[in-house]
């Protein structure tokens, strides 16, 4: 834990040192100055730089119908960015009480009070599962404890990080610069087989494995079977291409909803049509 701290001062150093001059700017007030790289509960607090807090949230396409959760929310400004700049709701879980009253503060004097709310809690205690959105800047080791909470959201959950990953779970799309960042989208569970009715005359069996958001699969269409092309998952959103006895390539795009999945089939030779599926 001491090595990660350590590390994480280092890091945040090479990588953030436009966030000291602006902490100290903007971090306090008069009544509470916090001090980069103070301690907190799990990890120190560095502020995020308002120009990379910023990309993170437009790489999650933050908008007015979000929930925002900034886990360990320091002087709250990626709730109060969230709201202000994106027209979101949000709720940033701070563990220091001094820091927590300080982002509070922010909150009031940044006019977004109705939709922002602060909790002075422990993110490890605290229920975030309503969040359609998670923003974080904590540790390596942080992201893997809360990782399986996090897979455990409803899928289309859109995760972001600042300077970590989550370990073996790729993300879906890294952000370089102004720093290092992450964003995520949590997959809907769809490894297994399914029957689907509407893709071709008699039945079509769908047999998905999957690490993460990676899918790969076969499709068997009467006696046939063969590997999906290009198979992809965004959230709930499957898609993948095969090609029928004539070689001609189709198109299938579906919805998962737990044990059910409702899409569109897509060729060159037929009009689309619905078709739905059902895990066996
Ligand atoms: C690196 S700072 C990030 C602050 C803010 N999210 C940002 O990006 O500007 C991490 C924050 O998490 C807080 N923290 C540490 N452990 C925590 C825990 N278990 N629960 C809630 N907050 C915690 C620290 O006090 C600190 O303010």
């Amino acid at each position: 834990m001491k090595y990660f701290k350590v590390w994480f001062i280092i890091f945040s150093a090479v990588f953030a040192l436009n966030s000291f001059a602006q902490s100290i700017l903007e971090g306090g007030d008069d009544k509470y100055t916090p001090r980069v790289g103070q301690e907190g509960k799990d990890v120190v607090w560095v502020p995020t730089t308002n120009e990379l807090l910023a990309i993170m949230l437009q790489t999650a396409k933050v908008t007015s119908n979000d929930l925002v959760y900034d886990l360990g929310s320091g002087d709250g400004r990626i709730a109060i960015a969230a709201a202000k700049n994106f027209g979101a709701r949000a709720v940033g879980i701070e563990f220091n009480p001094e820091m927590a009253k300080l982002a509070q503060r922010n909150v009031d004097r940044s006019g977004v009070s109705d939709r922002v709310k602060i909790i002075n809690g422990d993110i490890f205690v605290e229920d975030f599962s309503k969040a359609t959105v998670v923003t974080m800047y904590l540790l390596p080791e942080l992201n893997l404890a809360l990782r399986p909470t996090i897979l455990k959201m409803k899928p289309g959950t859109r995760v972001t990080s600042h300077a970590f990953n989550m370990g073996d779970w790729d993300a879906d799309i890294e952000i370089d610069s102004p720093a290092k960042a992450y964003y995520w989208v949590v997959p809907a569970q769809v490894a297994g087989e399914w029957v689907i009715t509407g893709m071709e005359p008699g039945r079509a069996v769908l047999k998905l494995s999957q690490h993460y958001q990676k899918v790969g699969g076969t499709l068997q269409l009467g006696n046939e079977s063969q590997a999906l092309l290009n198979p992809r998952l965004d959230g709930t959103i499957l898609s993948f291409t095969y090609l029928d006895r004539h070689k001609s390539s189709h198109f299938v795009k579906m919805a998962v909803n737990n044990n059910e999945i409702k899409g569109i089939h897509k060729s060159r030779s037929y009009n689309d049509t619905a078709i739905t599926g059902k895990r066996l």
